[in-house]
């Protein structure tokens, strides 16, 4: 198999990349939409752009403070009196209604945390949040954690702390996603490749289908706790590699940007939630590579085995469906994820998301925030391990 074909299987997520020939170059060399569709969508202002001229350094370790820990656990400054909370599954997901994101204090924001680690996902409906643009939405990330900003993705001009999806409103953005797949279905935790990936993620829609693309989102902390005592022991010995190259080559194929060296970093196949003190499956399709203890064949069954687990059990995801002003905040930590394009109109689909970065994965607590903290004895040169020196 060609390997700009098995790139794009891993990660083909046409959404978030430049598209050489549908969109544009301008003459600072910045890429942008086409005109065509600049002109007809509603918040112009979070259109991505990809400026080749972005450059930025590997990311280094940092201290992460889990706003969870600071949360009082009655959530009075979130519920307010005014707030009404509804289960959507009972394993995961709970809608807010009766309050603004705008509205909410530091303390709140706090509880907002600590309500979104209880039960993976939070959605909130018909907000102003995006209303107030995007440097408001930038500095309201950053009280979750330090932003990432995405090796390839388009973000609105001046703000590359934010990631856009954004699906033209043309057919031909659907023949994408299908030319080598037979479904949209990619479940996954985004940027697990980093050395210390997303938590607390906001997502909003700013324009979309009537009905249809929804997200499903599925829960590895019941993945985990469905398995037999021996298997969990088992799996909580093992590391895996995580890589960003397939990502970034799959971004240049299509005539974008590479704002970072690509990255690969080895992180607990089982992790431990900082707030939840529980362990969750920590390996996804798309920037999952290879299980470090094991042979490749080994690895490759057992890591198809654990997608599926996660992939497969309807009985602990839960599927949100969105509607223009819609924010969804979900812990990247235990949720994976995948969108779904399923809708028939030439429509735009656009979305926004604010990605803090959370604790480097650890497999035991005692290494929560631990620079020193090296997961494998590796000698491979190839894994970068952050700057850091194995402890063994
Ligand atoms: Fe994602």
């Amino acid at each position: 198999m060609p390997v700009e074909v098995i790139e794009k299987n891993l990660d083909g997520n046409y959404d978030t990349h430049f598209y050489a020939g549908q969109d544009e170059t301008g003459e600072d060399g910045v890429l942008r939409i086409a005109k065509d569709y600049r002109e007809k969508v509603a918040y112009p202002d979070f259109l991505p752009s990809w400026d080749p001229r972005q450059k930025y350094p590997p990311i280094k370790f940092h201290k992460y403070e889990d706003p969870g820990l600071r949360a009082d656990p009655n959530f009075p400054n979130l519920l307010n009196g005014k707030a009404t909370l509804k289960p959507l599954t009972p394993k995961i997901g709970t809608k807010i209604t009766g309050i603004q994101l705008t509205q909410l204090s530091d303390a709140a924001k706090d509880e907002l945390a600590l309500l979104i680690a209880q039960r993976g996902i939070v959605i909130f409906e018909n907000q102003d949040f995006i209303d107030k643009g995007p440097g408001y939405a930038e500095e309201y990330g950053k009280h979750f954690g330090k932003l990432h900003i995405h090796q390839t993705s388009g973000a609105p001009e001046g703000y590359p702390h934010l990631h856009v999806t954004f699906r033209r409103p043309d057919r031909t953005e659907f023949g994408r996603v299908f030319s080598d797949k037979v479904t949209s279905t990619g479940f996954h935790t985004d940027v697990s490749y980093e050395l210390q990936p997303a938590s607390y993620t906001f997502f909003a829609q700013l324009e979309g289908p009537e009905s249809g693309g929804d997200t499903l989102f599925a829960d590895t902390i019941e993945a985990f706790d469905r398995l037999s005592p021996h298997f969990q022991d088992y799996l909580s010995t093992l590391h895996v590699i995580h890589s960003s190259k397939e990502q970034a080559n799959n971004s240049k194929s299509q005539g974008g940007i590479q704002r970072r060296a690509p990255v690969t970093h080895i992180h607990p196949l089982i992790r431990v939630h900082p707030v939840l003190k529980k362990k969750s499956i920590y390996v996804n399709r798309s920037f999952s590579r290879k299980i470090v203890e094991l042979k490749t064949p080994e690895s490759n069954v057992l890591l198809d085995f654990l997608y599926n687990l996660v992939e497969n059990s309807h009985d602990l995801q839960l599927r949100a469906k969105w509607e223009p002003r819609t924010v969804a905040v979900w812990d990247n930590r235990r949720l994976q994820h995948s969108a779904s394009v399923d809708w028939e109109d030439a429509v735009t689909r656009h979305n926004v998301r604010i990605t803090p970065h959370g604790e480097r994965p650890v497999e035991d607590l005692k290494f929560y925030n631990d620079p020193t903290y090296y997961p494998h004895k590796d000698e491979d040169e190839e894994i970068n391990v952050g700057g850091f020196r194995p402890k063994f």
